[in-house]
């Protein structure tokens, strides 16, 4: 497979190594560092977008949140298939603009998601809504706490939507996977800097989902955590403990440990199911869509932190 990855920061690293793992012959474009990436991780650094998107099957997004959309729009205006990071963009109708572009042009678009490919989550998700472990699904806790990210893009709200956009995406996303639609969200932001973002969504089935994310000061560990509560159990996981997951109160007699590859990389895990999808046809681990609904519980979030009230993501999508 022929991929341009466009972009050569922090994320098109483990982008690119995971390409070049699974035998990819990797273009590279990218305003800065296209070159140092290709050295370091394989691949063959290229100066003009129209160079990189020539002749490949894929191009993967790797650029600030504000550059996806002409970036995506390029690649399905030439009928190329499109893995792009999260968010897909920074408000509603762009996002939604880009799932058209690419569906009317007939590619696959891939938002980047990465978290349902760690695998204690992958895990977590299979037992509650494929085997039922925990029962119905009562309270979910979430937290990640992160290091302030150094490109001054990221830490400008305008430009990445802050931590309540950026970061707590990811776990909006894994809150929709296991306990399903929200019905509204509210949210807190507090310190400044370092930000932490405090968000509790209503799911329609009843079920509660208290969200923290925090980007904190230099040098702070990544650290992300999970408990899931139900009728009949509970999971937990802390990404500091050997044990990738935690039963509660004890697993039931017949349960069987999650197989999973703890030592793989989760972003090899993400790109090998984008690559099956578009070999087989089959829908992937996530879909555009699953990305545009958790970008509207983030912008809720950002609504409810500014209005102080509950917002249903609805409002957002309007
Ligand atoms: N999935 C995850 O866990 C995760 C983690 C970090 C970032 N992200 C997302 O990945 C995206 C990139 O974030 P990052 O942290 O790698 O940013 P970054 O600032 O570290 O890197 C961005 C790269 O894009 C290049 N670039 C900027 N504008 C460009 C353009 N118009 N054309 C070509 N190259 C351009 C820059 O030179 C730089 O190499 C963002 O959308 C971010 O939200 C996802």
């Amino acid at each position: 497979m022929r991929v341009a990855v466009i972009g050569a920061g922090a994320i098109a690293r483990p982008h690119v190594a995971a390409w070049t793992s699974l035998g990819a012959h990797v273009r590279i474009h990218s305003s800065h560092g296209a070159s140092a990436l290709a050295r370091a991780y394989g691949g063959t650094a290229v100066d003009t977008l129209e160079e990189c998107l020539d002749g490949v099957e894929v191009v993967d997004v790797c650029t600030p949140t504000p550059t996806h959309a002409p970036i995506v729009l390029a690649a399905a205006a030439r009928r190329l298939h499109v893995v792009c990071e999260k968010p897909l963009a920074l408000d509603h109708r762009t996002a939604a603009g880009l799932i058209d572009a690419c569906r009317d042009a007939g590619v696959r678009l891939f938002p980047g998601h990465v978290v349902r490919y760690f695998p204690a989550y992958a895990a977590a998700h299979r037992l509650v809504t494929e085997q039922g472990t925990v029962g119905r699904v009562a309270v979910t806790r979430l937290s990640r706490t992160t290091m302030t990210p150094s490109a001054p893009w990221l830490t400008d709200p305008a430009r990445s939507g802050g931590v309540l956009v950026d970061q707590m995406i990811h776990d909006f996303d894994f809150a929709r996977w296991i306990a399903g639609p929200v019905v509204d969200v509210f949210a807190r932001l507090t310190g400044g800097p370092p930000w932490t973002g405090h968000a509790l969504l209503r799911h329609e089935s009843g079920a509660l989902t208290q969200v923290t994310g925090q980007w904190g000061r230099p040098g702070t560990a990544f650290r992300t955590s999970f408990a899931i509560r139900g009728s009949s159990g509970g999971l937990d996981h802390d990404s500091r403990d050997t044990a990738p997951l935690r039963w509660e109160p004890e697993p039931p007699a017949d349960a069987l440990l999650p197989a999973f590859d703890a030592t793989g990389s989760p972003f090899r895990a993400e790109l090998a199911d984008f690559v099956t999808a578009l070999r087989t046809g089959a829908p992937a681990r996530v879909t555009p869509e699953d990305s545009l609904a958790a970008l509207d519980v983030a912008l809720a979030a950002v609504r409810s932190v500014r209005e102080n009230r509950p917002v249903d993501p609805k409002e957002v999508a309007a």
